[in-house]
């Protein structure tokens, strides 16, 4: 077994679709930082089509294919704009994908991490409290220290290559990831009992 694949695998899943997301550049620093514990990919989500019970017969290959990326996770970190103090409407489609056919949930017991980012002073506060109320709903258990909400965030404290360049918001970022980080091996290894 390779360094690398002994690395949890950890999916990032950006709430917004936006090219020059905020979210996503948090996501991709998280990515970055993180490379050395953690083997980070970003989930797709712009590609779903909304959850529509008639479907499930016959799922999208969309649904499909992020089905079995999700399944194959040992965490979730959720990377959220807030929308009119609540969670977009793209990243609640996702959850709700991804919580089908019931008995086949992919998230259920998935350590989870959520991170709203904003550039506005509150940080996504609402948006945050909404996703993790979904996760709780969800058996997902959830890093609740320390909390997320990422307020004036600005394109400015990322580089060329969308890594935060900023050193508080990248001190930040470091706080979380290693809080996440050492929860996802104590959970790994209480699940192991
Ligand atoms: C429909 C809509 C509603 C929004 N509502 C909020 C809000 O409730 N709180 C907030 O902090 N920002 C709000 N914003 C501003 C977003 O925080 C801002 O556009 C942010 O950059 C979106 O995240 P992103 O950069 O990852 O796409 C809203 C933006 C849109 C498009």
């Amino acid at each position: 077994m390779t360094e690398n694949s002994r690395r949890p695998r950890v999916a990032i899943v950006v709430g917004s679709l936006r090219a020059e997301s905020l979210n996503l550049k948090v996501g991709k620093s998280i990515a970055a930082l993180a490379g050395d514990r953690l083997n980070v990919e970003i989930a797709r989500i712009a590609d779903l089509p909304l959850y529509n019970e008639d479907l499930d017969p016959n799922p999208p290959a969309e649904w499909v294919r992020f089905r079995e990326q999700i399944a194959q996770m040992d965490g979730v970190v959720f990377c959220t704009p807030e929308y009119n103090r609540g969670v977009p409407g793209a990243l609640k489609n996702a959850i709700d994908v991804g919580s089908r056919p019931p008995g086949e949930i992919v998230w259920a017991k998935k350590p989870a991490a959520v991170i709203s980012v904003s550039p506005y002073p509150i940080g996504g506060f609402g948006a945050n409290h909404q996703v993790r109320q979904l996760c709780a709903f969800l058996d997902m258990p959830m890093l609740q220290q320390p909390e997320a909400y990422l307020g004036r965030v600005t394109p400015e404290k990322f580089g060329a290559d969308d890594v935060v360049t900023d050193q508080p918001l990248k001190e930040i970022l470091s706080k979380i990831i290693d809080a996440y980080v050492a929860w996802l091996s104590l959970t790994r290894a209480r699940s192991d009992v």
